[in-house]
C-alpha cells in the first residue's frame, strides 16, 4: 500500500455543535412552488419543455409535433449538424449587452427569430395560434399563421394586435380560394406572405399512421384512457370551441386526406409567379434547399427565401437546412433576406444560423414544445428561454449586434475553405 509522507496525511476536521443563529438564513423551508408557472420557471431549456409537453399531451399530438417523415434522417442529422458546429470565443470584446434585434421583410424583430407556420395548432393546446401570435407580439417578434391553422386569419390578427404577422399560404388548387386568403391576410395587417414549396404532396410521417392520428380525434378506448392521466387536456379541449380549420372548408380525417386533399402535385413556378402578381406586400419562398431553387424562386419575384426541409416532415434524407444555408446565400448574394428553420432547439442553434447566413430564422417544434407545455406562457417561456441563450452566446463571442456574427464566426467540419 502506498504510504503517505507524513506532511500529507489528512488533518482531522474539527467539529462544533450546530449554532442554530447561523442555520437559519439557510434553510428555506417553504412548500415547493406549484402550477403552471413555477413548472415553466424550472425549465431550463427547450428540451426541459419538451419533456413537459410529453407529459401533458396526448401521444397524437405530441408525436405529431414531435415527428417528422420516414425514418426520421433528415430530422436527426439536424440535431447532429447544429451540434457540429463550433461557436468560436473572442476575449475581452467588452460587449455589455448586445443587441438581437433584426429588421427582416418590412418587420422590426427585437429577436432574431419569429414564430413559423405550424398546422392543427389548437390541437396541441387549446390556446393554439392565439396564445403564440400573443406572446409573439408581446416579445416583438413576427407570428405566421398557418394555412392549416386553427383560427382564422382575422381573429390571429386580433391576437396579434400591434404585433407583426406573416400569414403561410400552401400554392394551392383553388385559386379563388387561395386569392381570398390572400385578400383577407392584406386586409388584416400581414406584412408578409410565406409561400410553401415543399408539398406537392403530404410527406409520409409514420407516427401518425401508427397512432392512427385524425382531426379531430377520435373517441377510442385508446384516448379515453389518455384522457384519465392528461385530464387537463382533454377538460380544455371538450370546453372550447371545436377545433376547425379556419381557412380551410369541412376537413377532417385522417392527415394525409386532409392535406392531399389542398395540394396538387401539377403546380409549377407559373403559380408562383401569379402569387407575386396579386400579393402587394413582402413574398417570402419557404423550402428551398439547392442553388437552382434560389435562382428559380428569386426569378419568380420573390423578396426573401426561407431555407427549410419543413422541419424534416416533407422528404426524408433532403438536405440539412443549416447545411444548405451557404449555398443559397452564395446563389442570392448579400442583400436578399433569408430566414432558415427547421430543428431550432437553442440559442446556439440560431447563432450558427445568423453566422453561416441567415438573417433571422424561425421555430416551429420549440414554439410547440412551450405552448404543449403551458399555453402561452409556455410560449413566452420557450421565447425567454432562447434568447437569454443567443444573448450569452453572442456575449461570449464578442459580438455586439446580429451582423457581427460572420462565416469568420464559427467553424465546421463540413464547411469548405
Ligand atoms: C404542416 O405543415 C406540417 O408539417 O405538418
Amino acid at each position: 500500500m502506498l504510504s503517505l509522507p507524513r506532511s500529507a496525511r489528512l488533518t482531522r476536521l474539527r467539529r462544533q455543535l450546530p449554532d442554530v443563529a447561523e442555520l437559519a438564513p439557510l434553510l428555506k423551508l417553504s412548500a415547493p412552488a406549484v402550477g403552471r408557472r413555477a413548472r415553466l420557471a424550472r425549465a431550463a431549456d427547450v428540451a426541459d419543455l419538451r419533456a413537459i409537453a410529453r407529459r401533458r399531451t396526448p401521444t397524437p399530438a405530441f408525436d405529431y409535433v414531435d415527428g417528422a417523415a420516414k425514418r426520421e434522417i433528415t430530422a436527426r442529422r439536424a440535431r447532429e449538424v447544429f451540434d457540429s458546429v463550433e461557436l468560436l470565443p473572442r476575449i475581452l470584446h467588452g460587449v455589455a449587452e448586445p443587441d438581437l434585434s433584426v429588421e427582416i421583410a418590412g418587420a422590426h424583430s427585437a429577436l432574431p427569430f419569429g414564430i413559423a407556420p405550424t398546422g392543427f395548432t389548437r390541437f396541441m393546446h387549446s390556446e393554439g395560434e392565439d396564445a403564440g401570435a400573443a406572446a409573439a407580439a408581446a416579445a416583438g417578434i413576427p407570428f405566421t399563421l398557418s394555412t392549416m391553422g386553427t383560427r382564422s386569419i382575422e381573429e390571429t390578427a386580433a391576437a396579434s394586435g400591434e404585433g407583426d404577422r406573416w400569414f403561410q399560404l400552401y400554392l394551392w388548387r383553388d385559386r379563388d380560394r387561395a386569392r381570398d386568403l390572400i385578400d383577407r391576410a392584406a386586409a388584416a395587417g400581414y406584412g408578409a406572405l410565406v409561400v410553401t414549396v415543399d408539398t406537392p404532396v403530404a410527406g409520409q410521417r409514420l407516427r401518425d399512421v401508427r397512432n392512427g392520428m385524425t382531426i379531430p380525434p377520435r373517441l377510442t378506448l385508446r384516448t379515453l384512457a389518455d384522457a384519465s392521466y392528461r385530464p387537463e387536456w382533454w377538460w380544455n379541449f371538450l370546453t372550447t370551441d371545436p377545433l376547425t380549420f379556419a381557412s380551410l372548408s369541412d376537413s377532417s380525417g385522417d392527415l394525409p386526406t386532409i392535406v392531399n386533399g389542398m395540394f396538387d402535385p401539377t403546380l409549377s413556378i407559373r403559380d408562383l409567379e401569379w402569387i407575386r402578381s396579386v400579393w402587394p406586400g413582402q413574398l417570402l419562398v419557404k423550402g428551398i434547399l439547392t442553388r437552382e431553387d434560389t435562382r428559380r424562386a428569386l426569378d419568380a419575384g420573390a423578396d426573401g427565401l426561407v431555407v427549410s426541409n419543413h422541419g424534416g416532415r416533407q422528404l426524408d434524407r433532403a438536405p440539412v437546412s443549416l447545411q444548405a444555408l451557404p449555398e443559397v446565400r452564395a446563389e442570392a448574394g448579400p442583400e436578399v433576406p433569408i430566414i432558415l428553420d427547421s430543428g431550432i432547439t437553442t440559442g446556439e442553434d440560431i447563432v450558427a444560423a445568423l453566422a453561416l447566413g441567415a438573417d433571422f430564422t424561425l421555430i416551429g417544434r420549440a414554439y410547440l414544445y412551450g405552448l404543449m407545455a403551458g399555453g402561452q406562457e409556455g410560449v413566452r417561456r420557450v421565447i425567454e428561454l432562447l434568447a437569454q441563450e443567443v444573448r450569452v452566446a453572442m456575449s461570449l463571442m464578442g459580438a455586439a449586434t446580429t451582423a457581427d456574427l460572420t462565416p469568420e464566426s464559427v467553424r465546421a467540419p463540413w464547411l469548405r475553405g
